[in-house]
């Protein structure tokens, strides 16, 4: 079988913030961060998959003692779920009880999942909870919630790079990119000569 994945720069309509606007934004969080849990030992959670690029940044720029976890969870109900509703994937292998707990987010939109993850480790009893996310689409949102550490407000065009993919891909570029969803083919898988 082949794997059939457009190259993205076939279908990129704009870079909507650069590598050095983002990682110039990501340091300015983290020393925010710094000053704010001085004395601490924050456990930074990060939900995957597309908060990993920002979590491994932003701890790159921390000088305080900290930790890092992670969980997945699928948001978006698909088919007989509730449009919202999230189910947890993977759980965290730390106990946040009484830990100063930091959640990482890549974006929040409606601010549905953030809401639910939020209610969810709530009831763990942690001795506090503050959300970082990157990238904020304000206009979409449905519910509202806490953002303590914002990076970027954003128009309400879908995005990807950095941590947010098309399809699964690209999550890898350093930046944050808008694409033409004219000019998008989603990836197929094609019969091929070889096995794999
Ligand atoms: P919310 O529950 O509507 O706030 O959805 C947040 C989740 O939707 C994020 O964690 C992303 O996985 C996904 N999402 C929302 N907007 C985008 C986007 O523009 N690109 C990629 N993923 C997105
Ligand atoms: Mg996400």
């Amino acid at each position: 079988m082949t794997r059939m994945v457009q190259d993205y720069r076939e279908y990129l309509k704009e870079i909507l913030i650069p590598e050095d606007v983002l990682q110039q934004r990501i340091a300015e969080l983290a020393e925010e961060i710094n000053r704010d849990y001085e004395g601490k030992v924050p456990l930074l959670v990060c939900i995957l998959r597309g908060g990993v690029m920002f979590l491994t940044d932003l701890v790159r720029y921390l000088r305080i003692p900290h930790e890092i976890d992670f969980m997945a969870i699928q948001s978006y109900g698909v088919g007989r779920r509730e449009p919202g509703e999230i189910r947890l994937t993977m759980d965290l292998q730390s106990s946040i009880r009484d830990r100063h707990v930091i959640l990482v987010e890549d974006i929040i939109d409606t601010g549905h999942t953030i809401s639910q993850v939020l209610r969810l480790l709530e009831v763990r009893q942690p001795k506090s909870i503050r959300v970082c996310v990157l990238l904020d689409k304000r206009a979409r949102r449905e519910v509202d919630v806490p953002i303590h550490y914002r990076g970027f407000e954003i128009p309400n065009y879908f995005v990807f790079g950095y941590g947010l993919d098309m399809d699964g891909y690209w999550r890898n570029l350093p930046f944050i990119a808008v694409p033409d969803l004219n000019k998008y083919r989603p990836p197929r898988t094609l019969p091929g000569e070889e096995k794999d």
